[in-house]
């Protein structure tokens, strides 16, 4: 648990008007110190307001709404959580749920890391992980229109575009599309879509998993992908990524794209369903299981 320095002083809050609006989602402090200090304050201020974080003495006019609780989470990842002004705080609005899930894993258990979030997530339950996964997972909210504008030539882009939709066959490199949806928008549970994120995200988290500082369960798919590109191509891949505007349906595809089996030192224990497509429904937790294809879905 998180107890609140002071619960006493809690009591005061009105949930309302407690100081976790986006004007408090001051950019990254400098130090870190600073980020303990902006950290605590926060957490004082909004989550332990909350019922998962909740103590004796949490006051009685708490708002139970999954979006009061998660006012420290949008603190930093944007109003509804459709991310932060800049490339660092990510969305989470929309992307889907088994993933999102899986992420709040990882930072709970070292294969990401980010100190504040991790103390944040914590003390939670997986079951409340999962709950605030499906709550962001379910609020769809329009994306903002690509602005990325890097120096790169027209065929460094062109190589990009290549290697997202064909691969690299030479160095066992399937397409991204091949795991990603055909529409990159991701493929419901596991996999999340990889448009109308920030150049500087993609690039931060290409980057993080080349150095190992981001993981994914094991065996992890995507560190094998990455160590199969020469940085110069993997610039290309996230200049080109982040230059495309997001397809009219922006949701995840409901399931696997039809394609060439996996080369078998590519699977993915995150999303064990891209190998073995057909076993995937009673493979998955049922809070996570794909829903039924609505009309018109791919
Ligand atoms: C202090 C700021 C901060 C707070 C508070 C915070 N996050 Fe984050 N979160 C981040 C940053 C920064 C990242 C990206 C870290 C990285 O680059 O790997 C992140 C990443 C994530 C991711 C992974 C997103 C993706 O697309 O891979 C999820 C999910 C997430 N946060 C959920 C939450 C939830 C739920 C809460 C509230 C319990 C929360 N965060 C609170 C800053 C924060
Ligand atoms: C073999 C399947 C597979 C292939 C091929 C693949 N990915 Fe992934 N990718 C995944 C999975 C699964 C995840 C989720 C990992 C996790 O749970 O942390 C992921 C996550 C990511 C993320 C993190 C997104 C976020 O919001 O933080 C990025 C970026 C990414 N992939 C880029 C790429 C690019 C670029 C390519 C092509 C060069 C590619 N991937 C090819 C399976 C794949």
């Amino acid at each position: 648990m998180l107890p609140p320095s002071n619960p006493q002083k809690l009591t005061l809050l009105n949930p309302i008007e407690t100081p976790c609006k986006p004007t408090t989602r001051a950019r990254a402090p400098q130090s870190v110190t600073a980020w303990r200090r902006w950290g605590a304050a926060l957490l004082v201020s909004c989550s332990s307001l909350a019922s998962p974080w909740a103590t004796a003495q949490t006051p009685a006019r708490v708002i139970d709404s999954m979006a009061e609780r998660t006012r420290a989470c949008t603190a930093c990842h944007g109003d509804q959580g459709r991310a932060g002004p800049d490339g660092y705080y990510p969305r989470l609005a929309g992307k889907p749920a088994g993933y999102l899930h899986n992420q709040l894993r990882n930072f709970a258990q070292g294969r990401r890391h980010y100190e504040l979030m991790a103390r944040l997530v914590d003390p939670l339950s997986d079951a409340y992980l999962g709950e605030m996964a499906q709550y962001f997972a379910d609020l769809k909210l329009p994306y903002p229109a690509p602005t990325t504008n890097n120096t790169i030539t027209a065929d460094r882009l062109a190589r990009g575009q290549q290697l997202v939709t064909q691969g690299d066959a030479a160095r066992g490199l399937p397409a991204c599309t091949q795991c990603h949806g055909v529409r990159l928008t991701g493929v419901q549970p596991n996999v999340p879509g990889l448009l109308g994120l920030p150049l500087d995200y993609l690039n931060a988290q290409l980057g993080a998993w080349q150095t190992g500082q981001r993981r994914a369960h094991a065996p992890d798919c995507m560190a094998e992908v990455v160590k199969r590109i020469p940085a110069p191509d993997l610039i290309a891949v996230s200049s080109w990524l982040a230059r495309q505007p997001l397809p009219a349906d922006t949701r995840p595809a409901e399931r696997v794209p039809p394609g060439p089996a996996l080369p078998g030192d590519l699977r993915c224990g995150s999303a064990p369903e891209l190998s073995t497509p057909l076993a995937a429904p009673s493979a998955l937790p049922p809070q996570h299981a794909a829903k039924p294809a609505q009309k018109g879905q791919p």
